[in-house]
């Protein structure tokens, strides 16, 4: 969603901070872009609808002579995409940047015009800049005037401010959306996301809710919404600043792809015994002690993942494990006792329902454990226990790594559960093959692109799967609808009689999952079923399906390392439809990385 980027220092070009960082922060989805800055100290604005690309173009020939900016680029949540309601809003000597919803703007509104202000834009952002002019006009500080406004707000936002009155400052402050201080020397930065402060330094520190963080070129202070002093921790990043970078791919989707078996390395490492017979979790002891009910919580590709841990938990832990999404979850009072854990997963770790999920269980005061690929996020700073996939950073909106990292970390949790009381040291033992299986399915690349070029004018598809393959199935629908926008459906085989086989006719392509376990036999009859109404199969299975279509023949595994295998064509499989329809695939329209608000 919408993307922040401040600078304030003397060492740099304010242009290309700005610059280099929106453009790293356009894998969040957003639909127009602006910066800000003051030159003897006047506010200047450029801003426009569409991409970053635009506004570069737009200010090719401005020079930025300024030691303070601003940028961002909006998501439209209130008012349609334009380069009126596009950030910054500028208020008098106020300007503002913000990410999130003011839930009560349309009452502040109301007060505001009755008080004389008038409005320019339809959003919900320019309600906080007259908030903070309003203030500033009885307050000492900026920091004092935008403590109080933001008193006044119902909702999330992270927000940056500037004010003309007092030109070496830049203030920050945040609530239910994310905010990241970038240390450098003499030089301070801010950001929505770590990967628009790389290029520049790698020392952050992280902005919690109701705190307000005031840069000048000297220094950063720290303070609660009383304006009193707190100190913060500073920290360190890994990454390189090439993870965030194509390297020769030509598209992030296609590199984080091909990066999942070194994905999986990493996420399977210090999480396993010397000789990999044992699961190690960075756990307490006693935190599975007593629990009886896991409830699985989550949003989108997440979710999916929660469901292969369903299977998983109950297969080889034997705990009973609900699943949830985490905006039903939260609004339909769940019975949660107090035996009772929470599972919430999230690759961003900032999904406003997961979060909120995560937040309604602590109130009610039962264990949380998160599941996440982004450091210190929200989510992994709320709940009691984290375990992190390492995944890397994931820029694709389609989530691919980050899903395969999350379903190892449920086999490990499972298998971690289970070794309490079993010999399972065989599975724990298939978990290190995983790599070595995926790179076998990704050397079938090819094939799956042409399978791709015969069905990409497809108008639907369907997908079907049974056990842990039915939720690979509603996977795959995902990716093709949000990739390629074709109508697509994941169903568990054994619906399809109660409903979508009337769907099934000489243009339907219907991705049938098959492993060699029991069911086979079943999933053979769906198959047959599909055929004899004419319908296309492409059959992903361990052997030839003699009436498919097509085929794509994979590795013989456990059962529960299938997950792993079968993700990688329903992946490639969206992936080309997406190429050869030629979609945007790592930006597809209307969607965002991170969905921090409802
Ligand atoms: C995945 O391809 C989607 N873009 C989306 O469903 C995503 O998984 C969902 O929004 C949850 O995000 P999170 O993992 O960051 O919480």
């Amino acid at each position: 969603m919408c993307g922040i980027v401040g600078y304030i220092g003397t060492f740099r070009d304010p242009k290309e901070v700005l610059l280099t960082g929106l453009k790293h922060l356009e894998y969040r989805g957003y639909d127009s872009a602006g910066v800000a800055w003051l030159e003897n100290g006047k506010t200047h604005i450029e801003k426009c609808k569409g991409k970053v690309a635009q506004l570069e173009n737009q200010i090719k020939n401005v020079s930025i002579k300024s030691t303070i900016a601003l940028g961002h680029t909006r998501w439209a949540t209130h008012g349609k995409p334009s380069t009126i309601n596009a950030h910054p809003h500028q208020v008098g000597n106020i300007t503002v940047v913000h990410n999130g919803i003011i839930e009560n703007y349309i009452e502040l509104k109301k007060e505001l015009r009755a008080q004389g202000y008038t409005f320019q834009s339809e959003t919900d952002t320019e309600v906080i800049a007259c908030l903070i002019k309003k203030e500033s006009e009885k307050s000492k500080t900026l920091e004092e005037s935008v403590q109080k406004a933001l008193r006044k707000l119902q909702g999330s936002y992270a927000i940056v401010v500037m004010n003309e009155l007092e030109p070496e400052k830049l203030v920050a402050a945040k609530k239910a959306s994310p905010l990241v201080i970038g240390i450098g020397k003499k030089e301070y930065f801010l950001a929505s996301d770590i990967p628009a402060l790389l290029s520049f330094t790698k020392q952050v520190a992280y902005l919690d809710d109701y705190e307000t963080a005031i840069l000048t070129p000297h220094r950063v202070e720290f303070q609660n919404m009383k304006g009193e002093h707190i100190s913060k921790k500073i920290t360190t990043i890994t990454w390189s600043a090439q993870t965030i970078e194509k390297a020769g791919f030509e598209h992030f989707m296609l590199k984080e792809i091909y990066e999942q078996p070194q994905a999986i390395i990493h996420t399977l490492s210090g999480n396993l015994s010397e000789n990999h017979d044992k699961v190690l979790l960075p756990l307490e002891e006693a935190f599975f002690n007593n629990v009886q009910t896991i409830y699985l919580i989550a949003c989108g590709t997440a979710w999916h993942a929660s469901l292969i841990g369903k299977y998983l938990l109950e297969k080889f832990a034997n705990i009973r494990a609900e699943i949830d999404l985490a905006s039903e979850f939260r609004y339909r009072n769940p019975i949660l006792k107090e035996n009772d854990l929470l599972i919430v997963t999230s690759q961003s770790g900032e999904t406003a329902d997961s979060l909120a999920a995560l937040q309604l269980a602590k109130e009610r005061g039962i264990k949380t454990l998160a599941i996440c690929n982004a450091k210190e996020s929200s989510i992994a700073r709320a709940a009691d226990q984290i375990i992190y996939t390492e995944a890397g950073p994931e820029i694709g909106v389609a989530s691919t790594k980050a899903f395969t990292t999350q379903i190892l970390i449920f086999n490990l949790l499972s298998l971690y559960l289970a070794q309490k009381n079993k010999n399972v040291s065989k599975e724990i033992l298939e978990l290190t093959k995983i790599p070595s299986y995926m790179e076998q399915v990704l050397s079938q690349a090819e094939k799956i692109k042409n399978i791709a070029s015969k069905y990409y004018q497809k108008l639907a598809a369907l997908y079907m799967g049974r056990d842990i393959l039915y939720p690979i199935a509603l996977e795959g629908a995902l990716k093709l609808k949000e990739i390629a926008y074709i109508q697509a459906h994941g169903y568990p085989a054994g619906e399809m009689k109660h409903g979508p086989i009337a769907l099934v006719d000489q243009e339907l392509p219907v991705i049938a999952l098959l492993q060699n376990d029991s069911i086979f036999e079943k999933m053979m009859s769906n198959v047959e079923e599909v055929k004899a109404r004419e319908g296309i199969v492409i059959a992903i299975s361990q052997k030839p399906i003699k009436i498919a279509d097509d085929n794509i023949i994979l590795p013989l595994a456990q059962w529960h390392i299938n997950p792993f295998l079968y993700s990688i064509p329903i992946q490639l499989f969206a992936y080309y439809m997406a190429r050869f329809k030629g979609t945007d695939v790592d930006q597809p329209r209307n969607l965002a990385k991170s969905v921090t608000v409802e």
